[in-house]
């Protein structure tokens, strides 16, 4: 499936710009097992990158100015590297921008480039297309221009060209599309940047993700003011209690001793965020136990909390996991990503996926009118060089 993606942003390259790309990159978008919204909450979380990527074909240009193609969009835009960048109305061309932001307000000097992108990661569905974007034209730059910049930096500086857009997110797409690795997850501690690989080996079960198929127009504020939220409950409790630097320090009786100095929203938040922290590593070790049974009941613990508690889920999503839970072969299953809309991320037997799908998408249909659309995903490599 990448192949003929390379080959034909590699092939419609040539024919606008006459020439051979010098570099193609590939940069994935990512799922995540478990840890959702503790990224900015100086949490864990258990991402990894998947197949599914944008793959970008580059060459310097010798001018001031940069020409991006979207070709799945069919739209392009010229940007004067050297001159201030500011939002558009074009929401993609808004990521590039803020790279080429961040890149010259860190001091690099840049000059023109071509470049080409086509991608195969469904866009407003939970999977950080996004991220991917950022991180694969930074990582470009990094490599045309000889920047130097560290991959883990490549990830921070994507994050901050998310900001700019306009969505305060944390570190967790931009890292794991960046360092992701096949066949692993990555548990990051978003709190020191400090990571390490897990083997992804969920034994008897398969990966699938259910696309509600409703977009998340409601993500960008929400998102900001669970942040916000967060924020508040926290400077609560380290007025109440000192020694707590965090929310990795907090225990559930911390916040259910406050509850009466906070808001209910800003309650519901914090208790999330806190027994949500405590999930990631229950899950991590029972992933390295192969207790996969386990992971996937922490999945629908986190499903129900970010639903009930941290109100990030909607109807569609809630069918879609309600429909699974009592499937003796679904053994876990939540919203993944920043919620609203997107996807859920299922731990389904293998060998049954196929009758789940075909029910699954019947009832969905009947139920909201909308066509469920299914993605088996594999685990797969961080943004790439990708040899011609
Ligand atoms: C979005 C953000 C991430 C993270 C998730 C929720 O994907 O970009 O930083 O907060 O939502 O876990």
């Amino acid at each position: 499936m990448n192949d003929l993606l390379i080959k034909k942003t590699t092939a419609s390259f040539q024919e606008l710009f006459g020439s051979t790309p010098s570099k193609i990159v590939l940069s994935p978008g990512r799922i995540n097992i478990i840890g959702e919204h503790i990224d900015y909450n100086d949490g864990y979380v258990l991402p990894a990158a998947i197949d599914k990527i944008i793959c970008f074909a580059f060459e310097k240009n010798n001018t001031n100015t940069s020409k991006i193609v979207a070709l799945d969009l069919d739209e392009e835009f010229e940007i004067d590297v050297t001159a201030k960048v500011q939002l558009t109305d074009t929401v993609w061309t808004n990521y590039i921008r803020g790279v080429i932001h961040q890149l010259t307000s860190n001091g690099f000097e840049l000059e023109g480039v071509n470049c080409v992108f086509s991608s195969n990661i469904p866009v407003g569905s939970g999977l950080s297309s996004s991220a991917a974007l950022e991180c694969g034209f930074l990582f470009g730059m990094n490599e045309l221009f000889n920047l130097n910049i560290k991959p883990i930096d490549i990830a921070l500086m994507g994050q901050k060209a998310e900001h700019w857009v306009g969505i305060n997110c944390g570190i967790m797409d931009q890292f794991s599309s960046v360092m992701g690795k096949e066949n692993k997850v990555v548990k990051i501690d978003c709190r020191t940047l400090e990571y390490e690989y897990h083997d992804a080996n969920f034994n008897d079960y398969a990966l699938i993700l259910l696309d509600s198929n409703v977009k998340h127009s409601l993500m960008t504020s929400a998102y900001n003011e669970r942040r916000q939220q967060c924020e508040e409950g926290i400077a609560i409790v380290k007025s109440h209690f000192p020694e707590i630097s965090s929310f990795r320090d907090c225990e559930e009786k911390h916040v259910l001793e406050l509850k009466d100095k906070m808001t209910e929203d800003v309650f519901k938040r914090c208790y999330f965020v806190v027994k949500e922290i405590k999930r990631v590593s229950l899950a991590c070790e029972a992933l390295d136990a192969g207790e996969i049974e386990k992971v996937g009941q922490l999945m629908f613990e986190t499903h129900e909390g970010l639903s009930k508690e941290y109100e990030v889920s909607c109807d569609e999503l809630d069918f879609l996991v309600d429909s699974v839970k009592n499937n003796p072969d679904v053994v876990g299953a939540r919203v993944m990503g920043g919620g609203f809309g997107g996807c859920t991320i299922n731990l389904i037997k293998k060998g049954t996926e196929t009758a789940i799908k075909s029910n699954l998408s019947k009832a969905y249909f009947e139920k909201f009118g909308i066509e469920l659309k299914i993605y088996d995903v594999k685990i797969g490599n961080g943004t790439s060089l990708h040899t011609i």
